[in-house]
Parts: C-alpha cells; sequence; structure tokens
C-alpha cells in the first residue's frame, strides 16, 4: 500500500492549467484529480471531454477522472477516449451500479465508485471486488473549499475493514476538506489517496503543498507500515 496525492484541478487557475499541472507534477504528485459536473447530480458545471483530452496532452499524470454526473454510463465511453486512466461515478448516479462498473472496465481504464457522506458504504459491499478504487467524498461533492465532515471518517474505517475482509485490492480515495489538519486524521483511518484542491492550488506554492502534504501522509503512514 502506498500514499498517493491526487491534486483537484477545480481550484487550479483554468486559464492557466498547463501552468498548474506542471506545478504539482513537478512536486511528485502521483495523480490528477478532474471533478466532471453536469449540474444536476450536482449543482455546478465544470468541464467536459474535450478539457480531459487537452489536459491528457500537457502532463504524464495518470488522469483520476470522477464524475459527478446522472447517467454516468452515457458518457463513459468518451472521458475513456479523451484518455482518463480511471474513472469513478457515484452509486447514488447510477439505478445498475454493477452493470455501470462492468461497462467501465470493459473500457480499459481503472474502476472507481464513489459515495456521497450520507450513503452508507454497506452500499457498495458486494461491488467492491468490481473496483479497483473506493472514493469516500469527504464533503457533499459540488464546490471546492468546504469543510472536512468529520462523520466521514468511521465510513473510511468501515470501508477499510470490509476491504480487508473480503480480500479486496481495491484502495480507498478521499476527497473534500483535505489538509495538512485533515490528513494524518484520513491516513490513520485508512484512506491511501488522498485529494486536495483548495489547499493546494489557494496555496502560494501548490508545488510546495503537494510535497508538505506528502510528509504529512507519510509521517503517519511510516507508523502504520503503509509505505
Ligand atoms: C468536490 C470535488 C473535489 C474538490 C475538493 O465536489 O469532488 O474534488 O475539488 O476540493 P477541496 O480539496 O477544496 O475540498
Ligand atoms: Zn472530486
Amino acid at each position: 500500500m502506498s500514499i498517493r496525492i491526487a491534486p483537484s484541478i477545480l481550484s487550479a487557475n483554468f486559464a492557466a492549467l498547463g501552468d498548474d499541472i506542471r506545478k504539482v507534477e513537478d512536486a511528485g504528485a502521483h495523480l490528477l484529480h478532474v471533478d466532471v459536473m453536469d449540474g444536476h447530480f450536482v449543482p455546478n458545471i465544470t468541464i467536459g471531454p474535450p478539457v480531459v483530452k487537452s489536459i491528457r496532452k500537457v502532463t504524464r499524470l495518470p488522469l483520476d477522472v470522477h464524475l459527478m454526473i446522472t447517467d454516468p454510463d452515457k458518457y463513459i465511453p468518451a472521458f475513456a477516449e479523451a484518455g482518463a486512466a480511471m474513472l469513478t461515478i457515484h452509486a447514488e448516479a447510477t439505478v445498475h451500479l454493477d452493470r455501470a462498473l462492468n461497462f467501465i472496465r470493459s473500457q480499459n481504464v481503472l474502476v472507481g465508485v464513489s459515495l456521497n457522506p450520507a450513503t452508507p458504504v454497506c452500499s457498495v459491499q458486494h461491488v467492491l471486488g468490481l473496483a479497483d478504487m473506493l472514493l469516500i467524498m469527504t464533503v457533499n461533492p459540488g464546490f471546492g473549499g468546504q469543510k472536512f465532515i468529520p462523520y466521514t471518517l468511521e465510513k473510511v474505517r468501515q470501508a477499510r475493514r470490509m476491504i480487508e475482509e473480503g480480500n479486496h485490492r481495491c484502495v480507498i480515495e478521499v476527497d473534500g476538506g483535505i489538509d495538512t489538519e485533515t490528513v494524518p486524521q484520513v491516513i490513520k483511518a485508512g484512506a491511501e489517496v488522498l485529494v486536495a484542491g483548495s489547499a493546494i492550488f489557494n496555496a502560494p506554492d501548490p508545488g510546495r503543498k503537494v510535497t508538505e502534504l506528502l510528509e504529512v501522509a507519510r509521517s503517519v503512514g511510516y507508523d502504520r507500515g503503509y509505505v
């Protein structure tokens, strides 16, 4: 198991996205988290496949594409084609979650499943074997810069137990309100992939903030024998 940092470009400067991406890539970020919002599943609108395609050309980082959209099945091929390395869909956004996860797999990209804060972990118990990653939202999705919701830590602990008991290889990602204060808490609870948007891109030096988050994460992770 290894701890990974996934900067979310939602808080980056969209008029100079390539520059912001380079800063976090040079600093050792592991993934680039791309938030796709449709103004329907969440009350905000962001980007679509053409932007993902353009980002793909300016970075070597794997694109961790978080689909906060209703009926994600319809758009999975377009995002896979645009260059996503991983597609994460919300359990709440599709009626046929099992089918949708298998469909993502068929597109030859990694498979992620996500839960809103209020959705219990047991709702994905039977599909953990189909996923490479479980994204536990630690804020209500839709916006950057929100406050971390403390009860989600218990969900991370539950998910960790469920994954270990089921012998799954699925990793746990957390997203929302992740900063130097909350990193130790989520790592101790069992998270491995840390998404951070405002903490990184609102910092005076985004690259330095990536290094700092990684150092904090690793100092806790080493204690647990993770890294
Ligand atoms: C929220 C998005 C997040 C967002 C996190 O709906 O899924 O990825 O960028 O932003 P911060 O790190 O500012 O909470
Ligand atoms: Zn996200």
